[in-house]
């Protein structure tokens, strides 16, 4: 194939994170080294040959700090620590090392917006202890009557009392996560002291949970109860999140080479662009999520009503203010809180491979750094929970409990088929390695079941065949690395009201590539509103790539890249 190659000029002053694909780890699901049944960081040493052989060029690793895990490591009781589960910090240790051996970077996740209610911090604050006194948002009151209207994004109140200081402290998530008081300046030193400690041991990046979250208004104003959950635009965008970031940059965040990336939930287009365009506030990326929130409106997004139904010409317009509006945007398709991408977005069964590598080609032809979330290599998809009893995470716990109470779900049916649509254990089935017992993913007894297809569907299977959805996403991360128009081009949607056919151009000086993407279960033509003269067909989803794109019958889910 004759693509361009990034001259060492093209490339000078650049960060390493703009040319880098970044897989993501969920460490509980991804491999367990020792039979507990759940994944560890030994595990993930054992397969860094996996991730080398895809070729990615870092590594975001979901928690695995000490956590009484509620929430699987997002509620952290010692940033210092590793939790037993995943090993001890020689573990992890061992992990970056063996990373960076392969010219893989560690990206860790900062929790910052709450701590677990087990960190020390908390217990002393619950005791009314100098100075972790002022370390969360208490407010004194009737145990009777919350002090505002305000609802938890993980369901109920966002407000429980606590007996011990005879208090109510706020919560966004899950009562055991409470949120630090970011106007504490003390609370301020200790995190950027966090992340200091974990920069210090080389980590190369941070990805900022619930970022949009960490600064609240001065008082505590009631929310509108017509939004979901109540309250969330009071505590999302707060005045000084800015500072509060700004002050981060300035202690450690800013430092040269650290990427930082922000999870942002409950941002637009224009708010992403902002936070990514300001030069102060040292947020390289944003994720912003209404892409995946596609099916939903952000009100019936709880909503078992709601439908899964979506629209290309939205998904074009979405994706398209992304590319266009957002400085240097952060593309995903799938991530441990969402559905798998392939049932979302493609055809999980009848055209499983097909959809699985047009979304990679969609994914590693867009314009940032683009995020592939684990399992998704190998075209992981959505379980089939048949009780709640299946179920480990919170959110979908506390969602149906809230949904029951409000009366709007009930039979065993109703509940399955919320879990079924929504449930972020979806993405945290464990990874699928082999045909053999539960997937090869451990020895023992799994924490969370193994999706039923993994004796097709896993990385042994994929190895073994050349056009497996996992050879696809090889072939498509050498390319992106080879070829600098698919980094760095400008992104250019043609045929918008295509509700079929899913097509855009890519252009970096004279060079152009033409992605066409058959979005759809029929045969589409493309009549090409450009200039498609000479084209090369570089690569495809189907083994025999059309050789021309105009006037070209594209088949089921098919996806083709041409260089023009
Ligand atoms: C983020 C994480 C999610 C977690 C929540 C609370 O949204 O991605 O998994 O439950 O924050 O920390």
């Amino acid at each position: 194939m004759d693509t361009h190659v990034e001259t060492s000029e093209d490339s000078l002053d650049r960060e390493w994170w703009t040319e880098a694909v970044v897989y993501q780890i969920y460490p509980r699901s991804f491999n367990d080294s020792d039979g507990d049944g759940v994944g560890d960081l030994s595990g993930i040493v054992e397969n860094v040959a996996y991730l080398d052989e895809l070729g990615v060029d870092a590594v975001w690793l979901s928690p695995v700090y000490e956590s009484p895990g509620e929430d699987n490591g997002y509620d952290i009781s010692d940033y210092r620590a590793i939790d037993d589960q995943y090993g001890e910090l020689a573990d992890w240790e061992r992990l970056v090392e063996c990373l960076h051996d392969r010219d893989i970077r560690l990206i860790m996740d900062l929790v910052i917006n709450h701590t677990a209610d087990e960190h020390a911090w908390f217990q002393r604050s619950r005791a009314g202890e100098e100075p972790y006194d002022d370390y969360y948002i208490w407010r004194e009151g009737d145990p009777a009557e919350p002090p505002n209207n305000w609802e938890s994004i993980f369901g109920g109140p966002a407000w429980s009392y606590d007996d011990q200081r005879e208090a109510w402290y706020l919560h966004v998530f899950d009562e055991s996560q409470p949120d630090l008081n970011w106007r504490n300046p003390d609370v301020r030193r200790e995190i950027a002291d966090v992340i200091s400690w974990w920069r210090e041991k080389g980590t190369d990046g941070f990805r900022i949970d619930a970022a949009s979250h960490i600064s609240k208004p001065e008082g505590l104003p009631d929310g509108d109860p017509d939004t979901d959950p109540t309250g969330i635009a009071h505590y999302s965008h707060g005045p000084t999140l800015d500072a509060y970031l700004e002050e981060l940059t300035e202690r450690t965040l800013g430092e040269a080479g650290v990427m930082t990336v922000a999870e942002m939930g409950h941002t637009t287009v224009e708010q992403a662009a902002e936070y990514v365009a300001s030069e102060s506030n040292g947020l390289e990326m944003v994720f912003q999520f209404d892409h995946v929130g596609i099916g939903d409106s952000p009100e019936d997004l709880f909503d078992p009503e709601a439908s899964d139904e979506w629209d290309l010409t939205a998904l074009k317009d979405i994706v398209t203010r992304q590319q266009t509006e957002i400085a240097w945007p952060a593309p995903f398709l799938g991530n441990h809180d969402l559905p798998r991408a392939v049932s979302l977005f493609g055809d999980d069964e009848r055209y499983h491979r097909e959809s699985a590598t047009l979304l990679a080609t969609f994914l590693l032809t867009l314009r940032g750094t683009p995020f592939v979330y684990q399992g998704d290599a190998i075209g992981m998809h959505n379980a089939e929970f048949q009780h709640l009893a299946e179920i480990d995470d919170v959110m979908t716990i506390g969602r149906v409990e809230s949904l029951q109470e409000a009366g709007v779900i009930d039979s065993h049916e109703e509940v399955r088929q919320f879990v079924n649509e929504r449930s972020r254990d979806h993405a945290r089935t464990p990874m699928q390695w082999t045909d053999g017992k539960h997937a090869g993913f451990t020895d023992g007894s799994p924490w969370l079941k193994v999706n039923e297809r993994y004796t097709e569907i896993n990385v042994e299977a994929a190895r073994a065949d050349t056009h497996s959805v996992l050879a696809h996403y090889r072939e498509l991360i050498d390319l992106r690395h080879e070829w600098a128009v698919l980094v760095d081009g400008d992104y250019e949607l043609l045929l918008p009201e295509d509700e079929q056919l899913y097509a855009y151009r890519r252009t970096l000086s004279e060079e152009t590539a033409l992605i066409v993407l058959n979005w759809s279960a029929e045969p589409a033509t493309f009549e090409s509103p450009v200039p498609t003269d000479g084209a090369d067909a570089v690569t495809g989803n189907y083994t025999d790539v059309p050789s021309t794109p105009d006037g070209t019958t594209f088949r089921p889910y098919e996806a083709a890249i041409y260089r023009l």
